[in-house]
């Protein structure tokens, strides 16, 4: 399943967004052990993630699907179709019907009111893989590797900032998120 997945990875993603993902999974993985995570969901969430990120292919082929499950805030911001494109992905390609991991890959991008233990490995590791070279990564880097609930309001902090910086509706599930597990 590994070597498939990465194979499709490689056919549709970019270089660079192949290297994140690689980069996201080493990460995903770490933090799953340190956490006692189920590390083969946790793999199959990482190398998924963005699987939705082919907007060519799998829009296309998987659009009318996508529609239907898109909220009204997702459909105004498009950068957040992959989320659900990529659980249609995992389920349609690869046969995935573990409801942990297709709910990982769900929320990776803009987090929900109920975050699992590798919800937020996902979206976590999303921000922080070794690839990711922004200001402030190191202070959620290290939060994340002491404590994984630390790390993901840091993670979760930095891309509400991030979204509102640039004037951008917030998705209601990130700011639902913060609302319950801000401390
Ligand atoms: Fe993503
Ligand atoms: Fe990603």
């Amino acid at each position: 399943m590994e070597n498939s997945i990465k194979a499709y990875l490689k056919n549709n993603l970019t270089a660079e967004k192949y290297r994140h993902v690689l980069g996201v999974t080493s990460t995903a993985l770490k933090l799953a052990k340190k956490n006692k995570t189920d590390a083969d969901k946790t793999l199959l969430a990482a190398l998924l993630h963005d699987s939705g990120k082919n907007y060519k292919k799998a829009k296309q082929k998987y659009l009318k699907i996508l529609k239907k499950r898109l909220d009204k805030y997702e459909r105004s911001i498009p950068a957040l179709w992959h989320n659900k494109l990529g659980a249609i992905v995992a389920r349609k390609e690869f046969n995935i019907k573990d409801r942990e991991i297709l709910n990982a890959i769900k929320k990776h991008s803009y987090a929900d009111m109920n975050m699992s233990k590798l919800d937020k490995i996902i979206y976590v590791s999303d921000l922080i893989e070794p690839n990711r070279k922004f200001k402030g990564v190191e202070k959620i880097r290290k939060a994340a590797f002491k404590d994984l609930d630390k790390g993901f309001i840091y993670a979760l902090k930095s891309k509400i900032t991030y979204v509102f910086e640039k004037n951008a509706p917030v998705h209601p599930g990130s700011v639902n998120a913060w609302n319950k597990y801000v401390k």
